[in-house]
């Protein structure tokens, strides 16, 4: 049975039955129909009770079984034992997606687990997609549709709001009336048996309708899919996450150093901040981004101007402008000039900018104009405290003028005071200034937003860097070797894969003849490496089959015959390929770079010192592959011992870190793309003062 993708036919139904609609007014089947009704949802409604002839006006039919034609949404609100049987009717009538209210499965132990399971079983046998069960429902403001038990049903906007918990969705929707939040879509995830936050991030994503992507989550199941899904959607539109359960013991447990990630809070930190997820720390924060999101613009960059009409609020924000990360603005001599020609004398005239106590809306708006004309000048924060003389209102039609004039510059504002205020503040919410009672939030608003922009640009660059990839001609190779029954790729296949990756490689060619071999190495040139090719020796050197140093042909010659002749000697029954020819390069830094597997977000790249050392120093750093960039890569680099190495140690002069931080990427994408790859090694490899190479390269397929 073919499995339906699209979500969007979920959240705009042509037809929806409500499975346990009930006339009685508190019971959570009235909420579900009625709110379905009241929300001006435009399709056909089936409820379905088997003792109702009629409810709320409409037809009521016994059972899912009795409805006239196939359905594509069936909201389910029966007690949990019915709920497998519901499940198997509406999938037997070919109704395309269900939400099951109802809670009593998995959350409840093995009992519900069984029966979560049957419901799933019976979704795929039939191609039902599910959400829940254990939900509150889900509201699409647009189309519109509410088929939830919520008391509220939103205002139109342009968020997407992802929930694992039904109480916070509730308690979030009950609040945006009053703060002026407007929602695409709303959806309970609850036991996210089938349907996810992946699912709903995918469909937001292209959903023209939504600007924001809000979650809050306890757990992602599918890590892989997590990092695959959301890295693409954080690159359309802002993904803001929160994600509870962020405990130190889990913290503790794990560390980047160990390569084991899972499920600890570092994991997720760690996979966030690769795919471009934004991370919020509180309720508030992510709030409070997605209304900087929704209505501010990506600033080009960090440098931050701040207009204030009091000295203390000002200092606050400047440090806070620090502690984000951001950048005080300095503006050009222009602005400095005229803001010093027209502002009083006692007025600060650099930033940030003291329109003083006695400031009315004019001084506000001529240090608007100028602050936001400033090439230096990214974003803005304006800062008001209530004097006797401040023009909240006038001053908050100066800032909406100024976001008019300037439409690329987010300008922000708190205005700090209660009652005075707040006809000011409600004017910019609704002109779509974000204005907060404090400068933290603003300020952590446009860190969130030059974050977010940052992240665009790595992309960007990332993809730019990540040409002369040959993802063919790697696929062959793995081929080949699964032909030949085999899971581990012999040297020279393994320089043919990172070939085709544009990883640097010791030129290695499989020779089958000492003649082939003598010709191979007169063209790479000598000296050379000569080491027996057979998947069933790992220890070559123990039974003699490897030769260095070899400067001609005729070396070459008697080398092959000389390997050959010792590994039979050691292991008569090995299957020998022929012997692998390499060139010998010369000695750099010995470093290593491998790959292992997080079992919750799938493949990371690890990156250390390498030679005799390597197990004492035990000088590893790791990252997830997915969505690796330069940036990350730098810092990866930075944790290890191997950097103070790199960077020139006592005299040395520094290794080519540029060449080695785009291998690292080229090693990332590699087993990106190849989820076969259960393990990687390359091991080592020479860092040159430009450029590097690398010698013995492991790869296991399965
Ligand atoms: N098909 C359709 N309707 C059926 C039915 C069937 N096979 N079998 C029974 N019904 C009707 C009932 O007759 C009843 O209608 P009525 O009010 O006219 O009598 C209605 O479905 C509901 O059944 P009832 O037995 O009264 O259950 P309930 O309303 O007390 O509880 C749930 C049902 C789903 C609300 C409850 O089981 C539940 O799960 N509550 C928790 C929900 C929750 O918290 N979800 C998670 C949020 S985060």
């Amino acid at each position: 049975m073919m499995i339906v993708n699209k979500l969007t036919n979920m959240v705009r139904p042509g037809t929806v039955a409500v499975v346990g609609a009930s006339s009685k007014q508190g019971k959570i089947g009235h909420t579900v129909l009625n709110n379905i009704i009241s929300c001006g949802y435009k399709g056909k409604i089936y409820p379905i009770n088997p003792k109702e002839t009629e409810i709320e006006g409409i037809q009521a039919y016994q059972s899912v079984a009795d409805l006239p034609e196939p359905i594509d949404l069936a909201v389910i609100a029966v007690p949990a034992s019915l709920v497998p049987g519901v499940v198997e009717d509406c999938g037997r009538i070919g109704v395309k997606y269900l939400v099951i209210i109802t809670a009593g499965f998995k959350e409840i132990g093995a009992e519900g687990l069984e029966m979560e399971k049957k419901i799933i079983e019976t979704c795929r046998e039939h191609g039902m997609r599910l959400l829940g069960p254990n939900v509150v429902g889900f509201i699409d403001t647009h189309t519109p549709i509410n088929a939830s038990f919520a008391a509220t049903f939103p205002q139109k906007g342009e968020i997407a709001f992802l929930s694992q918990s039904g109480a916070m969705l509730v308690a979030i929707l009950d609040w945006s009336l009053s703060s002026g939040l407007g929602f695409s879509k709303v959806v309970s995830l609850g036991n996210k048996a089938d349907l996810s936050e992946i699912d709903f991030i995918e469909d937001a994503a292209d959903d023209p309708n939504t600007k924001v992507i809000l979650c809050y989550i306890e757990d992602i199941v599918d890590g892989p899919r997590f990092l695959d899904v959301a890295s693409r959607a954080a690159c359309k539109k802002p993904v803001i996450v929160i994600k509870s359960g962020t405990s130190q013991a889990g913290a503790q447990a794990a560390s980047s150093h160990t390569g084991a990630l899972a499920g600890s809070d570092l994991a997720y930190d760690v996979a966030f901040r690769q795919c471009g997820v934004i991370r919020a720390r509180s309720m508030t924060e992510l709030f409070n981004l997605a209304v900087a999101f929704a209505r501010s613009p990506v600033p080009a960059g960090k440098k931050v101007a701040i207009i204030t009409n009091s000295g203390g609020p000002g200092i606050i924000a400047t440090d806070n402008v620090e502690n984000y990360g951001l950048q005080m603005a300095r503006f050009t001599k222009d602005t400095i000039d005229a803001l010093r020609g027209t502002l009083p004398v006692e007025a600060n005239v650099y930033n940030p900018v003291d329109v003083l106590g006695d400031a009315k809306a004019d001084r506000y708006r001529f240090a608007l104009q100028k602050v936001c004309a400033d090439p230096n000048v990214d974003s803005v924060v304006v800062l008001m405290c209530p004097t006797g003389v401040t023009q909240p209102v006038e001053t908050s039609q100066a800032i909406l003028e100024a976001k008019k004039a300037y439409p690329e510059k987010p300008i922000l504002a708190a205005y700090m005071g209660g009652e005075t205020l707040a006809r000011g503040s409600a004017m910019l919410a609704e002109g779509g200034v974000p204005c907060f009672t404090f400068p933290e939030p603003a300020i952590s608003c446009i860190s969130g937003l030059v974050r977010y922009n940052e992240m665009l640009q790595k992309q960007e660059e990332a993809a730019a860097q990540m040409s002369r990839i040959d993802q063919k001609g790697a696929k062959a190779v793995f081929y080949d070797v699964i032909k030949d029954n085999r899971l581990v790729l012999l040297g020279s296949e393994a320089a043919e894969v990172a070939n085709c990756y544009g990883i640097p490689v010791a030129p290695t060619v499989l020779a089958t003849t000492p003649e082939e071999a003598a010709l191979e190495a007169d063209k790479m040139g000598y000296p050379v490496v000569m080491k027996v090719a057979s998947p069933k020796i790992l220890h070559k050197t123990d039974v003699g089959g490897v030769i260095v140093g070899l400067k001609n042909s005729d070396e070459v010659r008697r080398a092959y015959l000389e390997i050959m002749d010792n590994v039979y000697g050691y292991m008569p029954q090995a299957v020998v390929y022929g012997v692998e020819v390499q060139k010998m390069m010369p000695k750099g830094t010995e470093l290593i770079i491998g790959m292992t597997k997080d079992i919750q977000f799938g493949p990371l790249v690890g990156f250390g010192l390498g030679g005799i050392y390597v197990n004492l120093l035990k000088d590893v750093s790791f990252r997830l592959a997915r969505g690796l960039t330069s940036g990350e890569v730098e810092k990866m680099l930075q944790e290890t011992k191997a950097y103070t190495l790199l960077r020139g140690y006592r005299g040395e002069k520094p290794r080519d870190i540029a060449a080695l931080t785009d291998v690292i990427l080229r090693v990332a994408a590699l087993v990106n793309d190849f989820p076969e790859i259960t393990e990687m090694d390359i091991n080592p490899v020479f860092a040159y003062e430009e450029g590097l190479s690398a010698l013995d390269i492991k790869i296991t397929i399965s």
